[in-house]
């Protein structure tokens, strides 16, 4: 698993403002909508392109378009909802599926309500959405499924990550093509699950 935490200003001041318990819920969605853009840049830095030709007014030369088959997003619902806009603006052919997961708040395990991608994902790549890296157990029972369903690249965008979730997306999915792109590392979990400094329930921000 190779993780890439983006460096950049812009990204650092909206997740700043996202953290801050005063950011209403529409500021909120705006504002995650705008750094999952920003993030999207740089997740898709390796998605396949295929060479064509183009005719510009005046001449004919060669370019680049998205190779096929097309990439596939999933967001997680529910925060995941929240990424979706943000990711297909840069992506607007790709197609999209639904994963539906929730964590129970006092065992901390993720489990599966809801499914709607397609079968085959042999040879495709894959951007999964989800604000949260917090145990770890949502993201790496989401890519499982990618990957026995046959996507060969995936990409987890996430808001934001805890050290201890991405120990565990590296132990639990080591040698496995995947990549967690996010904004921000943070300090540990708390006793409940949640990442701390973090931003709060990102869920409950988005659409509480
Ligand atoms: C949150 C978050 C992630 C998950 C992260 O979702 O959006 O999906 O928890 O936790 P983990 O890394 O410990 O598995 P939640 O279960 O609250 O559902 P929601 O998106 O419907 O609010």
């Amino acid at each position: 698993m190779r993780l890439h935490v983006v460096d950049h200003p812009l990204v650092a001041h909206k997740l700043t403002t996202l953290r801050d318990q005063r950011t209403d819920s529409a500021t909120f969605r705006r504002l995650a909508d705008e750094l999952v853009t920003l993030l999207a840049y740089e997740a898709t830095r390796d998605v396949r392109t295929e060479i064509v030709d183009v005719d510009t007014p005046v001449a004919r030369t060669t370019g680049v378009k998205l190779a096929r088959p097309r990439p596939l997003v999933v967001p997680i619902l529910r925060a995941g909802l929240g990424m979706l806009d943000g990711m297909v603006r840069l992506l607007p052919t790709a197609e999209v599926g639904f994963l539906g997961m929730i964590r129970n708040e006092e065992t901390l395990e993720a489990s599966t309500y809801a499914t709607r991608m397609p079968e085959d994902l042999s040879g495709r790549q894959v951007y999964v959405l989800d604000p949260m890296l917090a145990t770890g157990g949502t993201l790496v029972a989401a890519i499982r499924e990618l990957i026995r369903r046959g996507a060969d690249d995936v990409t987890a965008v996430v808001l934001l990550a805890a050290p201890e979730g991405v120990e565990v997306m590296e132990r639990e999915l080591a040698g496995t093509p995947v990549t967690v792109v996010t904004a921000a590392v943070d300090d540990h979990l708390n006793e409940h699950g949640y990442i701390i400094p973090g931003l709060g329930d990102a869920g409950d921000r988005l659409y509480g």
